[in-house]
């Protein structure tokens, strides 16, 4: 059945938990008049030690809650999701749906000068290599390396982002790629923006990093323009789920929005 498509309506915007607000932060920037849904599946979090089927089981549920409340786009904030579930979903559901994966690929592939890329992501992400095959479609001449980073997802899902032992923990993980001349970094895991400063101190000074939030959300702009599903009214707002613990969520989200959450509430899928 295919879907009826209204400029009014909101859309959808997932992850594991905190990382795909650095996702909305970006897209509240780009879209400032569009209504948002963010769902954080904190009961699951985190993604990116799990195994494909059981994330695509996890991304299939909000899908459906998403469809639910008459999406007119979904923005699946998560690489691991993208990584291992778009494929899937792209199959399954009719509403328009974007990755964070080819965006930050396509944004990377056109600024690097030195033709050397690293990703950073989690283990699914990594395991999945599905941004080498995002490369390798677009054929790009670049030569990529990419690492696994499993403990930057707990460490700023217990609030510990930019701090002293975040610092040692990315230095451990990436003072080899100061030794190559890499120009470019995508943060191939959303919630890694909000560690941004703890990675920045420890790269080389001339290494861009590249943001999930800000790839994907030019791309979800030029499609809502070109097929007039912009809203130009609106007042723009998210409301916010979580799966499990919103006291815990609503503390950090707020910390890191730097604003207030009006609405937050904790749902259980089915
Ligand atoms: N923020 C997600 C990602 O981009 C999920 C991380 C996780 O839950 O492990 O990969």
């Amino acid at each position: 059945m295919k879907i009826k498509l209204n400029s009014k309506s909101p859309i959808g915007v997932f992850d594991s938990g905190l990382g795909g607000l650095t996702v909305i932060k970006a897209l509240q920037k780009i879209l400032p008049n569009e209504s948002f849904i963010y769902l954080g599946d904190t009961a699951n979090v985190p993604y990116g030690n799990k195994s494909n089927t059981t994330v695509i089981k996890y991304s299939k549920k909000i899908l459906d809650f998403f469809i639910s409340k008459n999406t007119k786009a979904v923005v699946i904030a998560c690489n691991t999701a993208s990584s291992v579930a778009y494929d899937e979903l792209k199959e399954k559901y009719d509403v328009p749906l974007f990755d964070v994966v080819r965006p930050s690929v396509d944004f990377a592939n056109h600024i690097s000068k030195t033709r050397k890329i690293c990703i950073i992501g989690t283990n699914s992400t990594i395991n999945s290599k599905a941004y080498l095959k995002t490369f390798k479609k677009i054929k790009s001449n670049c030569s990529i390396t990419e690492i696994a980073c499993p403990l930057l997802v707990p460490v700023i899902e217990e609030g510990w982002a930019n701090t002293h032992i975040a610092n040692l923990i990315c230095k451990t993980y990436l003072h080899s790629l100061n030794k190559t001349d890499i120009d470019t970094l995508i943060l191939g895991c959303t919630h890694y923006s909000i560690m941004s400063h703890s990675i920045k101190n420890v790269i080389n000074k001339n290494i861009k990093m590249v943001f999930s939030g800000e790839t994907v959300g030019i791309k979800l702009m030029e499609y809502l323009k070109k097929n007039s599903l912009i809203n130009k009214k609106n007042k723009g707002h998210v409301n916010f789920f979580v799966t499990d613990y919103p006291q815990k969520f609503n503390e950090l989200a707020e910390q890191f929005l730097d604003q207030k959450l009006n609405s937050i509430k904790c749902i259980k899928l089915p």
